[in-house]
């Protein structure tokens, strides 16, 4: 084919096309991710909230308490996978993700694995029926200690 300016117009604008479509893609997978993440923060205040209830009214067996400390360790498992590159602030998106969460990624990763072991004694705990004041305050901890350095306000 031969090139004129026409076809050359033609071919330019499909690259442009095809550039624009691929960056609204990456857009909606990094909206999409975002979403993703803070739905499961919320699942975890809605579980951390619901034990904390359970303690005060002095009865820790119900299932609703054990499906609560699951649902933690649940979403503490996909936690590592919630923070692609490009999905903090500069997203433009709303969130309160601090961009140091991609500057110091290993100490990050090492609280989201604190958060699957803490979270992992809560449940084992609750199983044995044993008391669960202290795995429940090292869930409690480690949530605190990752918003203090990685989450705005
Ligand atoms: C490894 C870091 C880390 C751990 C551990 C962590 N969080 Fe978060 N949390 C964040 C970040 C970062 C955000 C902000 C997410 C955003 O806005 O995109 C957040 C947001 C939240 C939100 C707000 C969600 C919303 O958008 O409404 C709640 C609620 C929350 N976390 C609860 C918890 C609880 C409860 C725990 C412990 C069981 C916990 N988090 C453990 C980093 C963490």
């Amino acid at each position: 084919m031969r090139k004129t300016p026409l076809t050359k117009a033609l071919l330019g604008g499909a690259v442009a096309c095809t550039l624009l479509l691929t960056m609204a893609n990456s857009l909606a997978d990094t909206a999409e991710i975002t979403e993703q993440r803070q739905a499961g923060f919320k699942t975890m205040g809605k579980s951390v909230k619901a034990i904390r209830n359970a303690l005060k009214a002095g009865d820790t067996t119900t299932p609703a308490v054990k499906d609560a400390a699951a649902a933690i360790n649940q979403e503490a498992s996909q936690l590592a996978q919630w923070f692609p590159e490009g999905s903090g602030p500069e997203s433009g998106l709303s969130t309160d993700a601090l961009p140091y969460i991609w500057k110091n990624t290993e100490k990050f990763q090492r609280i989201s694995q604190d958060l699957i072991s803490a979270s992992a004694e809560l449940v084992s705990a609750l199983d044995a029926g044993a008391d669960i004041d202290a795995p429940f305050k090292t869930v409690l901890k480690t949530c605190k200690g990752c918003h203090q350095s990685y989450r705005a306000d």
